[in-house]
C-alpha cells in the first residue's frame, strides 16, 4: 500500500471490496468488534476504541439513497468524536457536472486527514478515489484519505458484508468451521450478495444455496468465484423448490427485489418474481429450530420477502443485524485511523505482484523462412507476425488481423493473410513487416494482449534469429485504445472522470476491469 502508519498495519488504507482485507484481517476486525459489542454492553470503558480527534473529518457523500448505512456510519463517527460531514448531493456542484473526483479533491483540503463513507452507483468509484486523490493529498501536506465502499451500483458493499459475516458468527457461537447459507432473491443486482463470495471465506467449509427466479440469478462471474473459493453451490429457482427437497441451510439471508436498476422488460413480471422469493406461512413447519434469516434492509413496505407476521419469531436475526453494523464500523474507522491495529499479528494483505511472464522465447527450428503458396513472400529483414487467432474460424481470422493492425497502427509495407498452419490444418493469420525491425516493450505488450498466442519472428539475413511466443500479458494499462465496457464503472469514457484504464489478467483468458471487476472477453476491452 505504501502509506501505512507506524503501529498499524491499516493506517491509512481504504476499503473498496472484501479482499482489501485478508482473512487474518477481517477475522481481527470480527475479534475487535466482538470485545467492543461486550464492553458496551457491560457498561466498560471503551476509550481505547475512540480516536477523539476534532481534527479529523469523515464525509458522508451517498449518491445514491440509504438509511441504515449512513446513520450507523454518523453514529460511528460520533463515538469517535471526530467531524462529520454529510455532503448534500442534492444541492452540490454534481449538478454543475463537477466531476467526483474533483468534489472530493476539495473536500481533501479541510481536515487535516479524512475518511470519505461514499455510495454511488457508479461501480469502483472508490478504488478510483484512492487511486486518484493519494498523490494530490501529498501535493497540499495532507495525510492521504481512506475511502470506505458504502456500496457501489450492483457491484460491492465490503462493510455490509463485515456486519453481515459478524451477525453469522454470533449465530454459529463464533464457529468457524461451516457454514450452509441459502441466497434468496434478488441476487442479480443485489450488491450484499455479491460480496459474499469472498466474505464468506471466513469459514472453512461453505456451502451456498441460490434460490432465485432466471431473472434474478447470480451473474455467472460471481457464482464461478464462489466455486473458486471452494464453496459448494446449488441453484433453485424459487423458495417453493427449494423447500421441497430436504437439505435446507440454516442461515437464509434474503434481499430485496432492487426494482430501481431493472429494465422494463423484467420489471413487467415483477409481481412474478416476488412470490418466488416471498416467505410463505406454509413453508414454516420445513425449518429446522436453529433457523436464522437475515436481510441487509429495507425491506418492501407493501410486499416484503420477509412478511411482517415473521418478526417476532426467533427466526429474526435480522434486526440484530442491522444494530451491528453500528459496532463494525466504529472498529472500521479506528482500524482504518491507525486507532486498532498495532496488535495485530496475521498474515496481512498481499499486493499482487506481475510478473513478465507473457514472452516466451522459443527455440527457433527451421531458420529459413516459410515459402507461402498464396500471397506473402518471404522477408529478407523484418518482422513476422505468425498464429494470430490461431484455431479461428477463418472470419474471425481476418478479423483478427485487422485488430491487430488497426490497434498497433502497423501502416507499413507489409502483407498479410489467412493461412493453414504447417503442423494441423487450424486456421492463423499472419501479418509480415519488411519495414520493421524490432517493437519496444509496449507495442509486444500491446500485441500479446490484442493476439495471445501469436508468434513473433525477427528475421535478419533471410533467417529467423529470434522467436517469441507471446501470451496474455498480465496487466494492460496506460492506453488509449482500451475501456472498461460495463457503462456502471467509474472508468467508462461515458462518465467523464478521466479514469486510467487497467485491466488485469483472470483465469479463462479473460480480463478484469481494475475498477468493477467485471470481466471482459480479452477482444472485447479494445475500442477499435
Ligand atoms: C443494501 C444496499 O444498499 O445495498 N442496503 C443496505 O446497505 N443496508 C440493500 C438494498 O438496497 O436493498
Amino acid at each position: 500500500m505504501g502509506k501505512e502508519g507506524e503501529g498499524s498495519p491499516f493506517e491509512g488504507r481504504s476499503l473498496t471490496v472484501v479482499n482489501d482485507f485478508s482473512i487474518d484481517e477481517q477475522l481481527y476486525l470480527y475479534e475487535q468488534t466482538r470485545e467492543l459489542k461486550r464492553a458496551l454492553g457491560a457498561g466498560e470503558d471503551v476509550g481505547r476504541f475512540a480516536i477523539n480527534e476534532p481534527s479529523m473529518g469523515l464525509y458522508l457523500i451517498f449518491l445514491e439513497d440509504s438509511t441504515r448505512t449512513k446513520e450507523s456510519f454518523r453514529n460511528a463517527a460520533l463515538f469517535h468524536g471526530v467531524k462529520v460531514n454529510d455532503f448534500n448531493v442534492a444541492g452540490s456542484s454534481f449538478n454543475k457536472m463537477e466531476s467526483v473526483t474533483d468534489t472530493i479533491k476539495m473536500l481533501t483540503g479541510y481536515s487535516e486527514r479524512s475518511v470519505f463513507v461514499v455510495r454511488s452507483k457508479l461501480e469502483g468509484t472508490c478504488r478510483w478515489l484512492d487511486d486518484a486523490i493519494g498523490a494530490y493529498a501529498a501535493r497540499i501536506g495532507r495525510k492521504a484519505p481512506s475511502f470506505i465502499n458504502a456500496g457501489d451500483g450492483k457491484h460491492e458493499h465490503p462493510t455490509q458484508e463485515f456486519l453481515d459475516e459478524f451477525s453469522f458468527l454470533e449465530q454459529k457461537r463464533w464457529d468457524r468451521s461451516a457454514i450452509h447459507l441459502a441466497l434468496v432473491g434478488d441476487l442479480a443486482h443485489g450488491r450484499t450478495v455479491h460480496s459474499k463470495a469472498d466474505g464468506l471465506r471466513i469459514f472453512k467449509s461453505v456451502r451456498v444455496d441460490l434460490v432465485a427466479p432466471r431473472e434474478l440469478a447470480l451473474p455467472a462471474h460471481y457464482a464461478e468465484r464462489m466455486a473458486h473459493n471452494g464453496f459448494g453451490v446449488r441453484q433453485f429457482d424459487s423458495i417453493e423448490d427449494y423447500v421441497s427437497q430436504g437439505d435446507l441451510a440454516d442461515v437464509w439471508y434474503f434481499t430485496r427485489l432492487q426494482l430501481e436498476r431493472m429494465g422494463e422488460e423484467v420489471l413487467e413480471k415483477a409481481p412474478l418474481l416476488r412470490r418466488a422469493v416471498t416467505f410463505r406461512r406454509e413453508f414454516l413447519d420445513k425449518l429446522g429450530p436453529e433457523t436464522r434469516f437475515y436481510h441487509p434492509l429495507p425491506r418492501h413496505r407493501e410486499a416484503p420477502e420477509i412478511p411482517s407476521f415473521l418478526d417476532d419469531l426467533p427466526l429474526n436475526a435480522w434486526d440484530f443485524q442491522s444494530i451491528n453494523g453500528y459496532y463494525t464500523r466504529i472498529v472500521e474507522i479506528a482500524m482504518l485511523q491507525g486507532k486498532l491495529g498495532a496488535d495485530f499479528s496475521g498474515e496481512p494483505k498481499r499486493q499482487p505482484v506481475y510478473t513478465d511472464d507473457f514472452v516466451e522465447e522459443v527455440e527457433v527450428r527451421q531458420t529459413k523462412a516459410h515459402d507461402y503458396k498464396v500471397g506473402i513472400k518471404p522477408v529478407e529483414n523484418g518482422i513476422v507476425i505468425d498464429h494470430i487467432g490461431r484455431g479461428e474460424n477463418i472470419a474471425r481470422t481476418w478479423d483478427h488481423i485487422d485488430k491487430v493492425r488497426r490497434i498497433m497502427k502497423l501502416n507499413y509495407r507489409s502483407s498479410h493473410g489467412v493461412y493453414h498452419s504447417s503442423s494441423d490444418s487450424m486456421y492463423k493469420g499472419i501479418v509480415s513487416l519488411p519495414d520493421i525491425l524490432s517493437f519496444d516493450e509496449r507495442q509486444i505488450k500491446m500485441l500479446a494482449a490484442v493476439a495471445p498466442g501469436c508468434t513473433l519472428n525477427m528475421i535478419a539475413g533471410s533467417r529467423v534469429r529470434k522467436k517469441y511466443r507471446l501470451h496474455m500479458p498480465p496487466r494492460i494499462y496506460n492506453l488509449s485504445v482500451i475501456s472498461c465496457k460495463n457503462d456502471a464503472c467509474i472508468s467508462n469514457p461515458r462518465h467523464f472522470e478521466q479514469v486510467r484504464q487497467e485491466f488485469y489478467r483472470a483465469e479463462k483468458s479473460s480480463f478484469v476491469c481494475r475498477y468493477c471487476e467485471r470481466p471482459h472477453d480479452f477482444g472485447e476491452i479494445w475500442d477499435l
